[in-house]
């Protein structure tokens, strides 16, 4: 069983005397619960790719306290990265740079770029403060499942670490991964859609290539089957869900916008109107419909596309498998 420790100063400072041992920690972020390792230290890095069962060709995102620890795992720092940093770190936005010398082959999968975030939770800088150093962390779930917004997620993921401390710092505020801007090339794209929109970026350094899902070979962790619940899931357009719910002999989980009559043999989970209670709600609601063991999840689409309703249909997608059409019923938000 891993050690959950309330994120305490003291519980901070073992978490930070694990890391330098070479052990991995799990801590909170704004964003998901990350899989922490010494990003200079090869055998701990090894160990976050065994324990998640991620494949090896998947690189990994160097967690720093700021712009200057960035610098050091960096071999190329532009002026569109000292604008990016000023307005959005420490938050939800990881940058691509091409990445220093002395950053070891593993903690970036052999890749020559290296992502780079600075997390905005308390407990999340007072590691990297307390650890002195950058810390290479995927989301703390088994590789392909659906993202830990919880303490409890991370554990219930990893029944068997033993080793692993994970830093309880209460459920993560924004709930879906960061935006991922890639500035290794002449112009920058979105990797991955997050918190932050792209036409938030744009204003800060100018034109950036929004990729789809299908165009994303580039970052592999952004494959279509991914964030997905053990149980077969479907996302449904609105104006089709009652007719769909009254006709399938199911049991079906489905998460729904309030107002749908949901027959009694299915469970509903209520999802909230708004998309920053969506996105904070949508991996903890997956990963409870996942225990109901019913035979099909279903997931009301969101009418509302702006923002990060943008990063919430990308999720969805990713959950259900692959991209799915249709509109919802419910109004736009
Ligand atoms: O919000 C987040 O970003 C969370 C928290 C823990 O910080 N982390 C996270 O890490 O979502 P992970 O490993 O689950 O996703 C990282 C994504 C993957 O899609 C990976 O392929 C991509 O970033 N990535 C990492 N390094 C890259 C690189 N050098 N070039 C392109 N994509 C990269
Ligand atoms: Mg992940």
């Amino acid at each position: 069983m891993p050690r959950l420790l309330t994120a305490t100063d003291k519980a901070i400072g073992i978490a930070a005397a694990a890391l330098r041992r070479g052990n991995v920690v799990a801590f909170p972020t704004e964003t998901v619960y990350g899989l922490g390792a010494d990003t200079f230290n090869i055998a701990a890095l090894q160990q976050v790719y065994d324990l998640k069962g991620r494949p090896a060709d998947n690189p990994l995102i160097a967690h720093v306290s700021d712009a200057a620890q960035a610098r050091r795992v960096a071999a190329a720092w532009d002026e569109r990265c000292d604008r990016l940093t000023r307005r959005f770190w420490p938050g939800p936005l990881t940058i691509v740079v091409q990445r220093a010398e002395a950053v070891p082959d593993l903690a970036t999968a052999g890749w020559p770029t290296i992502a780079i975030r600075s997390p905005d939770h308390p407990a999340a800088l007072a590691l990297l403060a307390e650890f002195g150093g950058p810390v290479s962390a995927p989301s703390a779930n088994r590789s392909g499942h659906v993202s830990p917004t919880t303490a409890q997620h991370v554990a219930d993921d990893f029944p068997d670490a033993g080793d692993l401390i994970i830093l309880d710092g209460g459920p993560c505020a924004i709930g879906i991964e960061s935006t991922v801007v890639d500035l290794s090339a002449q112009t920058p794209g979105i990797l991955r859609p997050g918190a932050i929109p792209a036409d938030a970026i744009r204003r800060v350094i100018g034109e950036v290539a929004l990729s789809s899902v299908a165009t994303q070979a580039h970052s592999p962790g952004t494959s279509p089957a991914h964030y997905a619940p053990h149980t077969a899931t479907e996302i449904v357009a609105g104006e089709a869900l009652a007719d769909r719910l009254q006709r399938d002999a199911g049991p079906l989980v489905v998460l729904c916008f309030p107002g749908i009559d949901v027959p009694g043999r299915h469970t509903a989970i209520v999802m909230p109107d708004d998309p920053g209670a969506y996105a904070a709600r949508l991996y903890g609601a997956l990963r409870e419909a996942d225990r109901r063991g019913a035979a099909r999840i279903l997931i009301e689409r969101p009418a509302a596309r702006a923002g990060l309703w943008l990063a919430i249909h990308d999720r969805l997608d990713r959950a259900a498998g692959g991209q799915c059409p249709g509109v919802g019923r419910h109004g736009s938000g």
